[in-house]
């Protein structure tokens, strides 16, 4: 019996490909170079299954009248890079890889908002430079994180996660606002009905929600203007969610105190002028990324295309 042809758009876990090998003919990415459109497009016209992740974009182009492709299996839980309804137009199956990157990305959430509150990289790059001079009272002194307010804009699983950590570990209050009812959040948490009411009595800001469509620029200036002059920004899930134009602004402007993060609006690319501001922590897409979790991924992507291609359905469909 002839085996579904799959191809990988980047390098992933030995282990994982090693599993892809024996389900699958598979075309793996050993230089890891990322596919251009046109590959991407050659890659739907020859291939049974294509894997992408976060940094391929599948539009309406790359999906016109693709050839062989049944299913894209997507390497991650975000899917804000592909064109869903492109995809579904061209009969093609989407999945994804939700639940075994929670702890990881809520850890790097929480990694971001202390690093900001205790000036964590700031203290390390005064080290590095060779231009420390000693322990001094008034030496880098942050902010404590015990006692204030962490408000969640999205309180899914990964929300609900960091919500944990913070109510637990650091003592915080939780308020949150999530377009649909939360009844359990897990921890003592209180649902605000708008952005607005989070943006104005959060200590820090952490952002949870899915990226793309309606939700691209939900943090803009007025949006930001809100924010306590004392508040942080932490981003660790998708760069689309805010106006980085406008969080430069807010940032140049004193109108907040600093922000945490992981992704970009234009990812690799990022506003040259956070680089140089030291109340900032970046970090370059760094959530889910754990041997562990990676594996984990990879393994719910072999499992979804094992599914499919077994006549079931995928565990974690999108389209
Ligand atoms: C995810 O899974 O969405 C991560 O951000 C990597 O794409």
């Amino acid at each position: 019996m002839t085996r579904p042809r799959v191809i990988c758009s980047r390098k992933w876990p030995a282990s994982v490909e090693a599993a892809l090998r024996a389900r699958f003919d598979v075309v793996l990415n050993q230089a890891d170079v990322a596919l251009s459109a046109a590959e991407l497009k050659d890659a739907l016209d020859n291939f049974d299954a294509v894997c992408p992740t976060v940094t391929d974009t599948i539009d309406a182009e790359v999906l016109a009248a693709p050839g062989r492709a049944r299913i894209l299996g997507q390497f991650g839980v975000g899917f804000n890079n592909i064109d869903l309804e492109a995809a579904k137009a061209a009969g093609l199956v989407v999945t994804n890889t939700p639940g075994v990157l929670t702890d990881a990305t809520a850890d790097i959430a929480l990694t971001l908002l202390l690093n900001v509150a205790r000036r964590i990289h700031e203290g390390q790059t005064m080290l590095r430079a060779g231009e420390w001079t000693g322990w001094r009272p008034t030496q880098l002194m942050g902010t404590s994180p015990q006692g204030k307010t962490l408000g969640i804009i999205g309180m899914g699983r990964i929300g609900k996660a960091m919500a944990k950590r913070c109510f637990h570990a650091l003592d915080m209050e939780i308020v949150f606002h999530d377009a649909y009812p939360i009844t359990d959040p897990g921890v003592p948490a209180k649902q605000l009905a708008t952005i607005e009411e989070v943006l104005q009595v959060a200590d820090f800001v952490s952002l949870h929600c899915t990226g793309g469509g309606d939700n691209i620029h939900l943090i803009d200036a007025a949006r930001l203007a809100r924010m306590k002059p004392t508040a942080y920004l932490i981003n660790s899930a998708r760069g689309d969610l805010i106006d980085e134009a406008a969080l430069v602004a807010a940032l140049e402007a004193g109108a907040i105190a600093g922000a945490g993060l992981d992704v970009y609006e234009r990812e690799p690319a990022l506003s040259a002028a956070l680089t140089g501001m030291a109340n900032v922590c970046l970090l370059p897409h760094l959530g889910s990324a754990t041997i562990e979790t990676r594996e984990a991924m990879g393994m719910t992507v072999v499992e979804n295309l094992s599914a499919f291609f077994e006549g079931r359905e995928p565990p974690n469909r999108v389209a």
